[in-house]
């Protein structure tokens, strides 16, 4: 999973023993980012709904939570992952705007990138893979990036992380089902529902999560936006 600003990477498994000891059934993450604790509830039988605003967060919560690993066709994604990792690398947005712009990812990786993305969109778009893919996708490049973990700012040398090259692996994915809803806390809160147990994790502060991940958010729209300042 992402470096991720409020992740409950190391509360996850208390967090899910607390839970638990409920008895609850079914469970909401209103505020899911990268899905952790919707994963550990989901990992304890419980149905659950995992909802945020975050684009990225939607394709984790499909990729996780939504997707039931029984019924994954591991062969078609292995093949697929296979595929996107020997394209020939593209200068396309991502390298030009993350990469020679800025400098988030190492030029080569960002031709990677550039490759895999567009492929996802021409040829798994609406799939059953294509949250599969954007995850791993996502996580690959998480682990090249060239920041502090957030993408407010990169760092002036390279990490020395970002001249590794890009690895695409499949997501651990868990048997069962689930929801992902994408949307706003408040308003989802009021239609939602009902449920045994509803886990809240709201920003602790004024800054807003797709400055810090925009280039998660453009990763999945994929929409090329005009940029300054990078
Ligand atoms: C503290 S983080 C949650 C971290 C999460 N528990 C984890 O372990 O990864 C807060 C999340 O709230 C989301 N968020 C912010 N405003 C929101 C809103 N109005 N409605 C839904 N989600 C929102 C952000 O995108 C972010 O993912």
């Amino acid at each position: 999973m992402i470096k991720y600003l409020g992740s409950k990477r190391r509360l996850a498994t208390v967090i899910g023993e607390l839970c638990a000891a409920t008895g609850a059934h079914t469970a909401i993450d209103l505020f899911t980012g990268t899905t952790r604790i919707a994963q550990e509830l989901k990992r304890r039988g419980m149905h659950v709904t995992a909802c945020d605003s975050a684009r990225y967060s939607e394709v984790f919560a499909r990729c996780y939570v939504e997707t039931d690993a029984a019924g994954v066709d591991s062969a078609a994604l292995g093949e697929a992952l296979a595929h996107l990792s020997t394209l020939p690398p593209v200068d396309g947005y991502v390298t030009e705007t993350f990469c020679r712009a800025s400098r988030f990812f190492h030029p080569d990786n960002g031709a990677r990138i550039d490759a895999a993305r567009d492929e996802i969109a021409r040829s798994f778009a609406g799939g059953p893979l294509e949250p599969l893919l954007l995850t791993s996708l996502i996580e690959a490049a998480d682990r090249v990036d060239s920041t502090t973990g957030v993408q407010m700012a990169y760092v002036k040398q390279w990490a020395s992380r970002a001249l590794r090259p890009l690895e695409l692996r499949e997501p651990e994915l868990l048997e069962g089902g689930g929801r992902a809803v994408r949307g706003d806390a408040i308003e989802l809160a009021q239609r939602l529902g009902p449920f045994d147990l509803a886990y809240l994790d709201p920003p602790y502060n004024q800054h807003r999560y797709f400055t810090n991940y925009h280039i998660w958010e453009t990763l999945v729209a994929w929409d090329a936006p005009a940029h300054y300042g990078v």
